[in-house]
């Protein structure tokens, strides 16, 4: 057999064609009972009058106990006020209502989410007697969507970690290139000024010598004084520079915290007029470049020295913090200014006359050069407080492959 498109057609069985088979009323209960999709039929006093083998058993309550009654014998009452507000929108407007999402509470507890389509059944005289509700259950169509919607914004939440450590790890390579250029380049140089600054140095001592066997004038005395100490300063921007530039890589020995932060002090000159306070805990031993972190450490006594011209008091403290001992350095001066809180950290940033804006960025990469971290954790006023993180040893030293 050929059809018009050319498609075969299996044959048909022949059986004999009798109306009143389909049209009879048991035939089409049974085909309403067997349908998957929960089916109710309500009168206009919404009472329940039919309903499906299907609706039964996802309400959990028995067609007998159900018929005769409405919503509110069975469902709480905010689902029932809900089920009865869309009846009644049927019923009064006589066309279909459709209820994208609704939820209904079973016997048992358990909720289902459903999609509804009201559909008013018109009698004699064009009156709507009845509604007829046929239901899609989506429960588990919601339950994937909601699966998938998690799924979604926890791979966005780890595409943005991702690229925010990518970002950051790029950062640190360019930081760490330009330190490498700037390395060199402050090499050159600093060998290159330090060579005519030594023979300045050394033609002032002449100068100078000459001066005063010749009867030194104040003016000259004083000119002579100023070149000396500019030198000094320039030497100083020298060693600044490569000190910033050349961190060499850590040699790690395991330090005491509170001995470190000591060792640091002893290296400035505190003025008589600030208070020095130690505040150590028994902490874990860090391990960490001995040299470098008293360097860092230097750098932060220094500027909490130079935010105290009056005096004040100067905090040591060291505690445990996890897999941390944090150093922390605290003051009594004046706090950060307010152009420097943003950008904190930046090379040649500085407030002081005669700074060089490289302390706290030097601190910072020869901090982090240990595994540790170094912030500012309050700009104050008063006081500007710095903590630095110091990785402790590891308990035990991992095994080596033999
Ligand atoms: N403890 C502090 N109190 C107030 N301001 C501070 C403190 N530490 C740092 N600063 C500010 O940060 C700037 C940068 O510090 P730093 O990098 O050490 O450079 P420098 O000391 O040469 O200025 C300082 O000029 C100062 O304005
Ligand atoms: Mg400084």
């Amino acid at each position: 057999m050929s059809d018009d498109d050319g498609k075969t057609r299996p044959p048909l069985p022949s059986i004999p064609w009798r109306e009143e088979a389909v049209a009879d009323a048991s035939f089409l209960a049974q085909v309403v009972d067997t349908v998957a999709h929960p089916i109710f039929v309500k009168d206009r006093a919404f009472r329940f009058v039919l309903l499906n083998r299907a609706f039964a058993q996802m309400v959990g309550f028995s067609r007998a106990e159900m018929l005769g009654k409405t919503d509110y014998d069975f469902f709480p009452a905010e689902e029932a006020d809900f089920f009865r507000a869309k009846d009644t929108e049927m019923f009064e407007s006589g066309r279909s209502v459709n209820i994208d999402e609704e939820t209904i509470t079973d016997k048992h507890g358990q909720r289902h989410v459903l999609s509804t389509t009201k559909v008013p059944l018109v009698g004699e005289g064009g009156r709507v007697t009845h509604l007829i509700g046929i239901i899609s259950e989506i429960t588990r169509l919601k339950a994937i969507e909601e699966a998938l919607r998690r799924a979604n914004e926890e791979l966005e939440l780890r595409v943005e970690e991702r690229t925010r450590a990518l970002r950051a790890a790029q950062e640190d390579l360019v930081r760490k290139e330009r330190l490498a250029v700037l390395g060199r380049l402050a090499g050159g140089v600093a060998h290159q000024i330090r060579n005519p600054l030594g023979v300045i140095k050394n033609a002032a001592y002449v100068l100078e010598r000459g001066i005063r066997e010749r009867g030194a004038t104040d003016d000259a005395t004083r000119a002579i004084a100023i070149v000396h100490d500019e030198i000094d300063r320039a030497n100083q921007i020298i060693t600044g520079l490569l000190e910033y530039a050349r961190v060499r890589a850590p040699i790690r020995t395991t330090e005491d915290a509170a001995d470190l932060a000591r060792e640091a002090l002893d290296r400035v000159s505190v003025p008589a007029d600030v208070r020095v306070e130690i505040r150590a805990e028994l902490t874990p031993p860090v391990a960490v470049d001995r040299d470098q972190v008293c360097g860092a450490l230097e750098n932060l006594l220094r500027n909490a020295i130079d935010a105290m011209p009056n005096g004040g008091t100067l905090v040591v403290e060291t505690r445990a913090l996890g897999k941390w001992v944090a150093v922390v350095v605290r003051d009594s001066g004046g706090g950060l200014a307010a152009e420097v809180r943003e950008r904190l950290f930046e090379p040649l940033l500085t407030t002081k006359a005669t700074g060089l804006g490289l302390g706290l960025v030097t601190a910072r990469t020869l901090v982090e050069g240990q595994g540790g971290r170094l912030r500012c954790v309050d700009a104050g006023p008063p006081g500007a407080v710095f903590e630095m993180l110091l990785p402790v040893t590891p308990s035990e030293a991992p095994a080596k492959p033999s």
